[in-house]
């Protein structure tokens, strides 16, 4: 993680483009939204979505919410369907967060939604972040501006009193209007309230003429916190120093192995690598044994989905 200085960027012409360029080049940018101040990578980067967990300091790896800055945008990452219309002709842009099917080709990195298949995306209604998100011709994967179990920041102030250091820079806009991060709600397979936010859910069943159901423990059982996690079919074994008989082997370091998360050892490349590999050696239909991984920075994240992966089912 570089510790140089985070700019502070103006959102002028100059400021946006600024930003762009940097979300370009695979360095992170916080950003004010209606909502709250995202904290932005490019979601095709792997790497630079590695360093969104690295900088909030999350132990785990949450699905992120993708930005783009518009329905049409959208339509290229996920699965869209009528009852996705008419939310987004209701709500976008603004603070609602619709979870679809992931798309084939969608060429998002797997970390943006933790290997799941399916994809949070959202039309943010701030000029600011609408100028960025054209200029960087980029889906921007951002979660709140702030380092894990802390409140969500609504001033460039807030995002540079946790963040400072860490980030590439953040794009000052002023106060947030909403303030309150946006509503989740997913479609399939009946449209479900899965966090509460800036848009209430008494509208969004106005515009579905359905009442919205609450998540039960086999979809979500808080925000921020999902039951169905991807878990390999695989019986996963951490920990191996080599492979057993019958095994394939996912390594971490020099060292043989079928796949291996970082050669060098760098644990920014293995967390942005992670959910691939595993989905990959899935496919092998052979038990997975993993070579150990160490506790610091990105391992503490990376070992608590292994340990997911690896639990009983
Ligand atoms: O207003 C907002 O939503 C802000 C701004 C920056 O857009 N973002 C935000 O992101 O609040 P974050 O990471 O703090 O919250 C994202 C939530 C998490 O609770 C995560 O579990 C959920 O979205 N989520 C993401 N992908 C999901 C998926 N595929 N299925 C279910 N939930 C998902
Ligand atoms: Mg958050």
């Amino acid at each position: 993680m570089s510790s140089s200085k985070t700019q502070h960027l103006v959102a002028d012409q100059t400021g946006i483009s600024q930003a762009a360029s940097l979300l370009r080049g695979g360095a992170l940018v916080a950003f004010a939204t209606e909502t709250v101040y995202g904290l932005g990578a490019d979601a095709r980067n792997g790497a630079a979505v590695a360093q969104v967990y690295a900088a909030k300091g999350r132990p785990s790896f949450n699905p992120l919410i993708v930005h783009v800055p518009d329905t049409d945008s959208a339509q290229k990452y996920v699965e869209w369907s009528d009852q996705a219309q008419m939310i987004a002709d209701a709500f976008w842009p603004g603070a609602l967060t619709l979870v679809l099917p992931l798309r084939q080709g969608h060429g998002l990195a797997s970390l943006v939604t933790a290997g799941l298949p399916t994809l949070a995306i959202r039309v943010p209604n701030h000029p600011t972040a609408t100028a960025l998100l054209r200029a960087a011709e980029a889906p921007v994967a951002a979660p709140s501006a702030n380092p894990s179990g802390q409140i969500s920041p609504t001033t460039a102030r807030h995002v540079l009193a946790g963040l400072d250091g860490k980030i590439g820079a953040v794009l000052d806009d002023g106060p947030c209007t909403v303030g309150l991060e946006s509503t989740i709600v997913t479609l399939a397979p009946v449209p479900t309230l899965l966090r509460a936010g800036g848009v209430p859910a008494e509208d969004i069943e106005a515009v579905l003429g359905c009442p919205l159901a609450v998540p039960t423990s086999d979809t979500i059982t808080a925000p921020g916190q999902l039951a169905s996690h991807y878990a390999p079919n695989a019986k996963v074994r951490l920990n191996a120093k080599f492979a057993d008989f019958g095994e394939v082997f996912l390594g971490f370091g020099p060292m043989k192995s079928d796949l291996n998360l970082s050669e060098a050892g760098d644990l920014t490349e293995a967390a942005a690598n992670l959910f691939d590999y595993l989905h990959r050696l899935d496919e092998s239909g052979k038990p997975i044994a993993v070579a150990p991984i160490p506790m610091t920075g990105l391992g503490a994240a990376i070992n608590d989905r292994l340990s997911r992966a690896a639990a009983p089912r």
